[in-house]
């Protein structure tokens, strides 16, 4: 039977600041029946893109991407917080409530042409996956789709990458 993912996600009330509920996936990744299910469905999708290749951004986003990696036997690349990879980048900043962050992606990360499926934990205003995603496209990669385990569905950052076929498990308002 399947199991409710919701179950498996900690609401924290006014974290990180107050007014806010932080959405935290670490029961989910605690409980290896919910992990793998979050994974199946996100390889499902995948498979049924012909996805060769996953990128995700640090940090959570690798928790996602790396296991579907695993599960197609196909590979990784890391987007990496600025200043971390240590061989030549392509990158994207991106807003940040207060200021702007950098994302890179090492520059043989992807080959011209391959398709690529970008995965993170969250969605939320969806600055993050669309500097990843554009990077992706700066090397020459097929963006064929986006996947998350949560969606924060009133930061409408699904409208910032509504060009693309996306994926979200479970949503909150
Ligand atoms: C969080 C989350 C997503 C992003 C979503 O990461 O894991 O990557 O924010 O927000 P957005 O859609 O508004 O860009 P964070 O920047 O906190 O980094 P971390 O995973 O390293 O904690
Ligand atoms: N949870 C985790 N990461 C986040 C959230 C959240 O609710 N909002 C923005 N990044």
């Amino acid at each position: 039977m399947a199991l409710d993912l919701k179950d498996y996600i900690a609401s924290i009330p006014d974290y990180p600041e107050p007014g806010i509920i932080f959405r935290d996936i670490s029961p989910l990744m605690a409980s290896g029946e919910a992990y793998q299910q979050a994974t199946n469905a996100i390889a499902k999708f995948a498979r049924d893109k012909q996805v060769e290749m996953i990128v995700g951004p640090e940090a959570r986003g690798f928790i996602v991407g790396c296991p579907v990696a695993y599960e197609l036997g196909i590979g990784f690349a890391p987007a990496r917080k600025k200043g971390k990879l240590p061989r030549e980048t392509v990158s994207a900043t991106y807003a940040l409530e207060y200021g702007t962050a950098e994302l890179q992606l090492q520059k043989d990360a992807i080959k011209p042409g391959q398709r690529v499926l970008v995965t993170d934990d969250l969605l939320a205003t969806g600055g993050t996956i669309s500097a990843t995603i554009k990077m992706v496209e700066e090397l020459g990669g097929i963006v064929v789709g986006t996947a998350f385990i949560i969606e924060l569905t009133d930061l409408k950052g699904r409208e910032k990458i509504k060009d693309y076929d996306m994926l979200a498990l479970l949503e909150y308002s």
